[in-house]
């Protein structure tokens, strides 16, 4: 720069040399440039020369404004503006010396020069006075940049200094105006910041003389930013008792903070936006809200993630078909519980389901639907599962007849129709062509399968029509006819023992008979246990006469202490209350009855040359008759102990007296429905008493 201001002085020298002399016009030229710049406290020339006429007047102007005139070597001293003349002064050769010069006289400046005939001539300079550039600050308005807001301004201020030239950076980089930055006047405006606009700032100020770099860090609050809610392990749905962890992230300036809350409640158990959560009940399901916050904004952002507990729903699905109004099928499917319920359908039947934990489908009655397998799916997250039921119509079944005596005395016959069918077979009964009502006589239990008929007298029971129940279901139906017969038996049979001493009666009733209780009867010598006590009953040796009387239940009894050498008959009396049926068959026992007159006379028949054989026999069994009386003679004794005991244990005199007072004298129906019925089975304990009271027996 020095050495160029010098080059131009010596060229304006030169010039002004080369055009001495000629005196045609009068000029005025700069000597160096024409812009000075200068430090403020310098000194500073404004140099210039002329030509074409001594001595002209000069004027120098600071714009419009003259500050100094002076005619060139006049006497008189130059004429200096009032408030410049500390500063200024005019040099013999017209040029302008400044002195220590202050700042405010930059501006531009003219000299004139005139001389009368020759005209004027002029020339202007321009003058900048600088400043040192120092303690340049830069403020921030606002405080902090904020992402989203309009505008971020970057200024500086400066203790003094004059600039000619600034330059603002961006991390090193140049900025320029544009449509996110604006440069004006001494501040750098950063249109709607973003969060990349973070970092550090620089302005270079210049002059000539001087340059400052002054850094800023500016940072831009920005954020929460949509949190991302992150399950682990990921899964559609959780089951009972499992653990996962739920973790929220944000980003943001400051590193947002982050809340959990679930149903209202800020949970407390995480950290650093990590919730954990283990062994997980159905209770925990649902929406669990995670909210951010900037805390220096306060700007606020929540995500919602929802957690499904599932669990299984109790058992396995139970299907089912009942009937509706007796007139439709409904097939139920049941499958309760669980977290979610289970959606339950029945493909076959529709395409409709429900998640009720309970579903129904209503189907007219079609044979279609008999015996055919309908199956029910039941699908939940956790299991798919299944049932199934078949619906069938009544099938063939038996009618049961079973009599009773009531306390007051009736004879009650109750006949139950049950028949397997599913839905269960509602029954309805007749009575020949009339339809049976509950009253006192008839009772229909409420699940329809029984009829209790109720009479003191059993004529009502059999000249009543025959009765009728019908099963019936949506899907069909089956009809039984049931005809109560009197007291019968149908079968019986008789056992002995090994030794002949004791027999067991067992016998059958046919499965329509009403039978309230047995006689058992017998012909033949008294029983052994009724020796002792009873003189009369040898007497009636030849008739039937009642031993033991059994409930309707009983199907056999025990009679004791028979005579091995006596023959017994006996037979079983069914009865319905006061009522007789007939007799069963007749039992005989004894060794009169082995071999009757007429057997022999078969077997004489068939085998007439081995009479004598037979003779023999005869002989040898007398012979082993006669020595096992004799034995069973030594026997007896502690066999009549039992019978003795048995004595004791019936103390009711009751039979006793039917027995000795005859066979047909009418039994005590009501005394015997309510004495124990167990008798019978008492006796067959055969345990010696300790009481030995053989001397009574013999
Ligand atoms: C300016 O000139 C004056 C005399 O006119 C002198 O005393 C002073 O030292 C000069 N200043 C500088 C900075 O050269
Ligand atoms: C200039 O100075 C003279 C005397 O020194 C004074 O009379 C005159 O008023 C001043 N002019 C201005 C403009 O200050
Ligand atoms: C000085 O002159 C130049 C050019 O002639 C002009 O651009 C500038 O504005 C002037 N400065 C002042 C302070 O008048
Ligand atoms: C300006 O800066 C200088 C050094 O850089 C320091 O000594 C001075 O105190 C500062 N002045 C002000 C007003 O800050
Ligand atoms: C930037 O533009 C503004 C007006 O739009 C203007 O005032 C300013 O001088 C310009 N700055 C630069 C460095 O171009
Ligand atoms: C700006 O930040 C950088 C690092 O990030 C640091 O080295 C520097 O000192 C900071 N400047 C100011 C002015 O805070
Ligand atoms: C969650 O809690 C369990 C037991 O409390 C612990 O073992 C596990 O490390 C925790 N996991 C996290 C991610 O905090
Ligand atoms: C999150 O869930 C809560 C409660 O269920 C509800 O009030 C809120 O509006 C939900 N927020 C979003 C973003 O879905
Ligand atoms: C019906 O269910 C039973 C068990 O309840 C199963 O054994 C049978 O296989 C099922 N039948 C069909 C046809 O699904
Ligand atoms: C019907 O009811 C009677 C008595 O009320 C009962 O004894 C019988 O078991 C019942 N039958 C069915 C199939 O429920
Ligand atoms: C039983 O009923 C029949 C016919 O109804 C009747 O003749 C008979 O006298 C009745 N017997 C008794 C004991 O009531
Ligand atoms: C009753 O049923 C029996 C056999 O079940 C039958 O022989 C008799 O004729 C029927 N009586 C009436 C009146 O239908």
């Amino acid at each position: 720069m020095k050495w160029l201001e010098g080059f131009q002085k010596l060229s304006s020298v030169l010039f002004i040399l080369t055009f001495q002399g000629a005196n045609c016009q009068l000029a005025v030229f700069p000597i160096g440039p024409a812009l000075v710049n200068a430090l403020a406290g310098s000194n500073v020339t404004l140099a210039v020369s002329f030509r074409g006429a001594p001595d002209p007047v000069l004027t120098w102007f600071k714009g419009n404004l003259p500050v100094g005139t002076w005619t060139l070597n006049s006497n008189s001293p130059p004429d200096i503006a009032n408030g410049s003349r500390d500063v200024l002064r005019i040099e013999n050769n017209g040029s302008l010396t400044f002195k220590g010069v202050p700042k405010h006289f930059t501006g531009n400046y003219t000299v004139e020069l005139t001389k009368s005939g020759l005209g004027q001539a002029l020339v202007t300079f321009t003058l900048n006075i600088f400043e040192s550039i120092q303690n340049v600050t830069l403020s921030t308005q606002p405080d902090f940049a904020q992402e989203g807001a309009e505008r971020f301004t970057l200024q500086y201020t400066m203790l003094q200094g004059v600039v000619e030239q600034e330059i603002w950076y961006f991390n090193g980089g140049k900025l320029k105006n544009s449509t996110r930055y604006l440069i004006k006047g001494r501040s750098l405006v950063i249109l709607e910041p973003t969060r990349t606009d973070r970092g550090s700032y620089s302005v270079l100020l210049m002059n000539p003389f001087s340059s400052v770099t002054t850094h800023r860090n500016v940072t831009v609050l920005y954020g929460p930013d949509e949190p991302t809610v992150e399950a682990l392990p990921a899964q559609p749905f959780y089951k009972l008792g499992d653990s996962l962890v739920f973790s929220c992230q944000a980003e943001g300036f400051p590193k947002p903070t982050v809340e959990w809350v679930f149903m209202g409640q800020i949970l407390s158990d995480f950290h650093q936006g990590v919730l954990n959560l283990t062994n997980v009940q159905t209770s925990q399901g649902g929406v669990y809200t995670c909210s951010v916050l900037n805390g220096l904004t306060e700007e606020k952002r929540e995500k919602n993630v929802t957690l499904n507990v599932y669990e299984r729903p109790l058992g396995n699905p139970v299907c089912s078909v009942m009937s509706v109004n007796n007139a439709n099928l409904q097939y139920q499917c049941m499958w309760a519980g669980g977290t979610p319920q289970a959606r339950l359908s029945f493909p076959t039947l529709s395409n409709t389901s429900s998640v009720a934990g309970i579903f129904s489908f209503v189907v007219p009655p079609s044979t279609n639907f008999d015996k055919r397998t309908i199956i029910c799916i039941g699908e939940h997250p956790i299991e798919q599962n299944a049932c199934n039921i078949t619906a069938s119509s009544p099938i063939n079944f038996l009618p049961a007849v079973k009599t009773t005596v009531d306390p007051d005395g009736k004879i009650a016959v109750t006949i139950q129709c049950v028949s397997e069918a599913s839905p269960q077979a509602v029954v309805s009964w007749s009575r020949g062509d009339e339809a049976v009502i509950n009253g006192s006589m008839y009772q229909i239990s409420s699940n329809t399968t029984q009829l209790k008929i109720r009479s003191y007298n059993i004529t009502t029971f059999l000249l009543t029509p025959n009765f009728t129940c019908t099963c019936h279901n949506p899907l069909g139906s089956k009809k039984k006819q049931v005809h109560l017969e009197g007291p019968s038996i149908s079968d019986s049979s008789l056992f002995p023992n090994k030794e002949g001493t004791i027999i067991t009666l067992t016998w059958e009733v046919p499965p329509t008979s009403i039978v309230t209780g047995f006689d058992i009867q017998m012909k033949g010598p008294d029983l052994l246990s009724n020796n002792g006590n009873n003189a009369m009953t040898t007497g009636s040796s030849n008739e039937y006469r009642i031993i033991q009387q059994k409930t309707g239940s009983a199907r056999s009894a025990d009679v004791f202490l028979l005579d091995p050498d006596s023959t017994y008959r006996f037979r079983i009396i069914p009865k319905a209350r006061l009522t007789d049926g007939d007799p069963s068959e007749v039992h005989i026992i004894g060794p009169g009855e082995g071999l009757s007159g007429s057997a022999i006379a078969g077997i004489a028949a068939v085998i007439p040359c081995s009479i004598l054989v037979l003779i023999l026999l005869i002989g040898l069994i007398f012979i082993i008759f006669y020595l096992r009386k004799k034995k069973s003679h030594q026997t007896r004794y502690p066999v009549s102990r039992t019978v003795d005991k048995v004595k004791n244990i019936q103390p009711n005199a009751t039979p006793r007296s039917i027995l000795n007072g005859g066979l047909r004298s009418p039994p005590d129906y009501n005394r015997l429905q309510k004495t124990p019925p167990e008798r019978s089975e008492i006796l067959p304990t055969f345990v010696p008493p300790p009481t030995v009271r053989v001397a009574t027996t013999v």
